[in-house]
């Protein structure tokens, strides 16, 4: 029979972090500074287990779905199943079989502890978000590959449980989270990856994300070092390129949130540093135009954003409905001034909006072309005496 000549760089994280799911290993540690209050319902095996290089769950709310790629032995849910509270709930996903058996072992005891259980494991590749892996597994035990037929029928049955009974359904997460992981992904399924983060959560979701990233391209001949790979060093990409896989998949607002200014390694003169960013799903669908406009405030000259808006401080422009909607929520609130119209129009009345066009706002358009109005002094200006 033929045999693989190398071992896969999947199967080489694996066993590195089985081994590591048994004993703490120091090398593959990033000091990280978890929030002391939330530590203390967390059994110590999983906390010498940690091989993070961040904290994602500081930017969680209460009541959110919240799922962590590469749970290990579940530290983060074990965090955010304390800040969701009993109305939220987590889903850590790992493909790891000694890290969920850590992870699942040890969520009853921090259940007792915090008096309730909002916390499950899953096995899954973060890749393939929608294939269970343990129900794969139990139907391949029923119907074992034996010959090619067996085998192409295997991909059949993948793919029908991908669809019928997902791991991780489409649209039905708040957040996804993970901690020191994307980077051990190989490089043909990082693409896949992004897009399955952006497949997974509802609209209006984010993801924060914390990992290694490079200041320069990782040459071949580090990326093809085993140790190097699964020591997150050789799969990181570079801080633009980490960002810029967000933008690829459809996200939008994405942002540096922490970026660690020493780096972690620094490896043939190349420097790997921790970074957290966060990025928001929600851009997409139809533009309305319901006559509304937006003024960046500052402090830059002019800002582009996710959908190539292209906008100078100070102008007032025209948006659709669905763009003034995004503007007004995080992380953009703060950068604008709203402008309505004094007469609405009902979103099922407005006409279609072109977003390719950059335009400016007219005052008119917003008051109505026929509008001339007098007024005396607003009372409300003088309130604090400084217009009047
Ligand atoms: C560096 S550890 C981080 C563990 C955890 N996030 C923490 O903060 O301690 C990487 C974890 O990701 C898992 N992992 C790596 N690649 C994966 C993949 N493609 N799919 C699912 N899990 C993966 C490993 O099994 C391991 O538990």
């Amino acid at each position: 029979m033929l045999e693989p000549e190398t071992k896969t760089k999947e199967a080489i994280v694996r066993q590195r972090y089985a081994a590591g799911a048994k004993e703490r290993t120091d090398k593959l540690c990033c000091p990280v500074d978890y929030d002391s209050n939330y530590l203390k319902v967390i059994p110590q095996e999983v906390i010498e287990r940690d091989y993070g290089c961040g904290d994602p769950s500081r930017y969680l709310r209460e009541g959110e779905v919240v799922v962590d790629l590469g749970s290990g032995s579940g530290k983060i849910c074990f965090i955010a199943a304390q800040i969701v509270g009993p109305n939220g709930k987590v889903i850590g996903v790992d493909m790891t079989d000694e890290m969920l058996e850590v992870a699942r072992r040890n969520a009853p005891i921090v259940a007792e502890r915090v008096g309730y259980a909002n916390v499950v494991f899953r096995k899954g590749r973060i890749q393939d978000l929608a294939l269970d892996v343990e129900l794969l597994d139990r139907q391949l035990q029923e119907n074992p590959i034996t010959n090619a037929a067996s085998f192409l029928a295997a991909d059949e049955l993948a793919e029908e449980l991908r669809v019928k009974h997902p791991l991780i359904a489409t649209d039905s997460v708040d957040v996804v989270v993970s901690n020191c992981v994307l980077n051990l992904v190989e490089p043909k399924s990082k693409r896949q990856l992004f897009d399955e983060i952006f497949r997974v959560l509802k609209k209006g979701g984010r993801a924060v994300i914390c990992d290694i990233v490079s200041d320069e391209e990782v040459p071949d001949e580090m990326q093809n070092d085993p140790e190097l790979w699964s020591g997150c060093i050789s799969g990181a990409l570079t801080e633009e390129g980490f960002l810029a896989a967000f933008g690829s998949a459809g996200f939008y607002g994405i942002q540096i949130l922490k970026r660690d200014v020493d780096p972690w390694r620094t490896v043939q003169g190349i420097e790997f540093r921790s970074i957290t960013a966060r990025a928001f799903k929600g851009k997409q669908g139809e533009c309305f135009e319901r006559n509304q406009a937006v003024i960046y405030r500052g402090p830059f000259k002019e800002v582009l954003d996710d959908d190539n808006h292209r906008m100078e401080r100070g102008q007032r422009y025209a948006v659709c409905d669905k763009t003034y909607n995004l503007y007004k929520k995080p992380p953009y609130r703060e950068f604008f001034e709203f402008v309505d119209p004094i007469v609405d129009v009902p979103l099922t009345e407005a006409k279609s909006f072109d977003c390719l066009r950059n335009y400016i706002r007219h005052p008119k358009e917003t008051k109505g072309q026929d509008y001339n109005a007098t007024t005396e002094a607003n009372s409300k200006c003088c309130d604090g005496g400084s217009c009047c």
